[in-house]
């Protein structure tokens, strides 16, 4: 596993402070590379443990890519129960899973407007007690809170992938700094 930090400060500078009082943080962002799905469970997993409920995890990449795959991870690293079968949502648009907290995991490929995301539910649970992980999140980008942690995925070979992090509110920072 190849793991390079890209301009990543250790106490990154507030860029931007909203009327609400949110502050977010220049952008930090992390590029980790795998090489089979092994290795992106694991990665999957050592996000997981670090993650707490309210925590959003927000999954970009072309079909393929490995999206549900490291979602499996997350789910161990969670506490879900490892026999649990973790299978996309695209038909669902979400299914829960039960570790230290829930996990929620949407796929919203099959929506085409905000409109379906509303009526479908799914913001909903942006507000409940749990982790949320969306695949296919870049399609309501400006829909999601800012605390997401944005994860991209290309693929670079038959079993590699490019897995980069990024996010820059404070908390996103946080867990991103200790991955
Ligand atoms: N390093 C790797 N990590 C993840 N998947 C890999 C890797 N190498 C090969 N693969 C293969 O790539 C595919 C990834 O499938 P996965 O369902 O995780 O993709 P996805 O991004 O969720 O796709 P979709 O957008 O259709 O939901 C699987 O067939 C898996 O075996
Ligand atoms: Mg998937």
């Amino acid at each position: 596993m190849w793991i390079s930090i890209i301009p990543c400060e250790k106490s990154p500078r507030v860029a931007r402070v909203f009327k609400t009082g949110e502050v977010l943080l220049e952008r930090t962002e992390k590029k980790i590379t795998v090489h089979s799905t092994d290795e992106t469970v694991r990665l999957g997993k050592r996000l997981g443990a670090s993650l707490n409920a309210g925590d959003l995890i927000a999954l970009v990449g072309e079909l393929g890519s490995g999206k549900t795959w490291f979602t499996k991870g997350v789910a161990l690293g969670i506490g879900v129960h490892p026999k649990t079968v973790v299978s996309s949502p695209s038909f669902a648009l979400v299914n829960e899973y039960y570790g230290k907290c829930p996990l929620y995991h949407m796929d919203v490929f099959r929506l085409d407007s905000p409109d379906d995301f509303f009526s479908s539910g799914l913001e909903e649970y942006l507000t409940f007690e749990g982790v949320v992980i969306m695949e296919w999140a870049d399609r309501f980008a400006p829909l999601l809170p800012h605390h997401r942690i944005w994860v991209e995925f290309s693929i670079t070979g038959e079993h590699s992938r490019e897995i980069l992090f990024s996010g820059s509110h404070p908390r996103a920072v946080e867990v991103l700094v200790s991955l």
